[in-house]
């Protein structure tokens, strides 16, 4: 028997304009429900499920031939569409008002019973369920777990956001152009893959951590306007929001400043929100990084609520509390934050044995303070040691009013103040309900140093290609090259950063200092970056970009726990693949061939 597919629909293009009209579809069994007489099940393709009918008074050899199938069988089928009986109607599922009446069946591939359990049929579209099966099982069978309907639909929404942004910098005029896979490094802070060379003895190409040196090049060449949608390959520490491989939506425009890349990417985060049916309106508050550090304690700082941290060191130089009055004088920082309204539900006790000792020493903090506002007055365990003026000061710098909780953190390390605190702030405003989680926040945050120190060394903070501030040609001292700020900005939402990028420098007598401010020696220079600073001195336009890590922005926008929920195929927490056991074990012919003779297997 054959059943003309060429022109088969989907399950959820059948509707009721469609009753008593025959269809053909295809997919795989997703339920079935043996009602003695008649056989039901459901059928499932990527559009969702639709329930067919076998009757045995209709087709004797037909219903014996369905009460054969099993979940997961893959099948094709023609039949009539039928409305249901009204109190058979399920408004829940799309196709929920009618059911097929099969007249034939091709059985093309049984299937083994699954590890787990695929059928969502009871679920709704948008809702998102619990699926508590190892991740690694999953990722076993990842062409299983990628046969559910809410992993269907992550990759279809994937899907339809790269179309979106495809289209929007198509109408803004941007190229998408591609660059080399098989590379030599670009510094973003990460350790390269390396791919080692067949034809070249002992050398080997790295797989590109972005497109960085390329998409400058292009505007170099006079490209202009570069977009690209592209893997990017980083050997780094493995953490929750990273794989080793990820993609961007990398670009790059010629004789622009950071106003063009604003007004370009805030329409089209919006946008890609909008498909997912979440609004958020630019323009995005911008906010630089010395005020993100302080206020929030990180660059990447959370907007969703405020509990914003108050400096009031100064308030407490001669305070009588030792503690604070050692730190208030030797350099250090006092820091809070005011719990609105929770003084009633925050105990002594859960503030003492749980935040202080527990959840801040966790953070890296070596204590916590806390004091209630009671009737105006502030109480807590050593209130005693605070005039009545410092208390009133408190209250005021704070904006704190009766029944808010205060929580102070206190260091002769200010750095150490701020990530603790930052963390305090998260971990208060997620557990007592404070972040609105409709909400989404995007801000711009800017200004950010142009070096840092690492190992007592000066580092890029973003990347050697930003564009420093004036301050840059005249520094001398690691003081003064610590104190200027460069052209970078990155987009953060809801406390995670999703995209980054500057303004570059487009002469090659500045890319050269900043190489060498960064301790690279002539010959460095001209092996890791000459090609680069050559092309630097042919008419380079002045030019920048971003890029946004287009895993965790879909993620972001289907909510989900992780951004391998929103990967096809992605790497587990330590960076393995279980379904294709990568990275594994190679031949000795192979690395003969490529003289890694040193790493043969015995
Ligand atoms: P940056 O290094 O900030 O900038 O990367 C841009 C964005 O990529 C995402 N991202 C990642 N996502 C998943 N896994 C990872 N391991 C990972 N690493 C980064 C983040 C990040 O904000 N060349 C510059 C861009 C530019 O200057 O134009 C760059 O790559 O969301």
């Amino acid at each position: 028997m054959t059943i003309e597919l060429n022109n088969r629909r989907y399950c959820s293009d059948l509707s009721l304009d469609l009753n008593n009209q025959t269809v053909e579809l295809a997919g795989w069994v997703d339920t079935i429900r043996d009602h003695g007489q008649l056989l039901f099940m459901h059928l499932r393709d990527r559009s969702g499920v639709v329930q067919l009918v076998f009757n045995p008074e209709d087709n004797k050899d037909l219903h014996h031939q369905a009460e054969q199938l099993r979940s997961e069988y893959c099948v094709a089928l023609k039949g009539i569409v039928i409305e249901r009986d009204d109190e058979a109607k399920n408004p829940h599922v799309p196709t929920g008002m009618l059911e097929v009446h099969v007249s034939d069946l091709i059985l093309y591939n049984k299937a083994k019973t699954p590890p787990f359990l695929i059928s969502e049929k009871s679920v709704a579209e948008d809702e998102h369920q619990d699926f508590n099966v190892d991740e690694d099982l999953r990722l076993t069978y990842r062409y299983l777990d990628l046969r559910r309907h809410s992993m269907q639909h992550n990759m279809i929404t994937r899907h339809k956001i790269m179309r979106e942004i495809r289209n929007y910098l198509d109408e803004k005029g941007f190229i998408d152009i591609e660059t080399p896979v098989l590379t030599k490094s670009t510094p973003e802070g990460a350790r390269d893959y390396l791919v080692p060379s067949r034809h070249h003895d002992n050398c080997f190409y790295a797989l590109p951590q972005s497109p960085q040196m390329f998409k400058q090049l292009l505007m170099v060449s006079g490209l202009d306007k570069y977009y690209q949608i592209v893997k990017c390959f980083r050997d780094e520490d493995l953490r929750p929001n990273r794989q080793p491989e990820f993609t961007q939506l990398d670009l790059e425009a010629s004789f622009i400043d950071e106003t063009y890349i604003y007004s370009l990417l805030e329409p089209l985060v919006e946008r890609v929100f909008k498909l997912a049916g979440k609004s958020l309106q630019g323009p995005f508050p911008h906010i630089t990084y010395e005020d993100a550090m302080n206020r929030y304690g990180n660059d990447h700082p959370d907007l969703r609520f405020d509990m914003t941290m108050v400096d009031v060191t100064d308030l407490l130089k001669n305070v009588n509390y030792k503690i604070f009055n050692t730190i208030a004088n030797n350099n250090g920082a006092i820091k809070g934050i005011k719990v609105s309204n929770k003084a009633s539900e925050m105990s002594k006790n859960m503030l003492q044995e749980e935040l202080a000792k527990k959840v801040v020493p966790k953070f890296g903090g070596k204590g916590m303070t806390w004091m209630k506002v009671i009737d105006g007055k502030l109480e807590s365990n050593i209130v005693q040691f605070f005039s009545e003026q410092e208390q009133a000061d408190l209250i005021h710098a704070l904006e704190a009013t009766d029944n808010d909780v205060l929580l102070f953190v206190a260091d002769t390390n200010k750095a150490l103040v701020n990530d603790v605190l930052g963390r305090l702030r998260l971990y208060v405003g997620q557990k007592w309900g404070f972040i609105d989680h409709s909400k989404i926040a995007a801000c711009w945050v800017t200004d950010f140093p142009m070096f840092e120190l690492k190992d007592n060394r000066l580092n890029s903070m973003h990347h050697p290609f930003t564009q420093p501030d004036d301050s840059f040609m005249r520094a001398q001292t690691t003081d003064d090259f610590l104190a200027v700020n460069s052209r970078a900005y990155d987009l953060v939402i809801n406390g995670e950063e999703i995209g980054g990028g500057s303004i570059r420098i487009h002469d090659s007598d500045t890319q050269a200092k900043i190489f060498q401010t960064l301790g690279m020696t002539d010959d460095d220079i001209k092996q890791k970056f000459g090609f680069f600073v050559e092309a630097l001195t042919y008419g380079t336009p002045p030019h920048g970009g971003l890029a946004l890590g287009m895993d965790r922005l879909v993620s972001m926008v289907l909510d989900t726990a992780s951004i391998r929920e929103v990967i096809a195929f992605p790497k587990n927490r330590v960076a393995f693949c279980p379904l294709t056991q990568a990275p594994s074990n190679v031949g000795n012919q192979q690395l003969d061939e490529l003289k890694l003779s040193c790493v043969k297997n015995v």
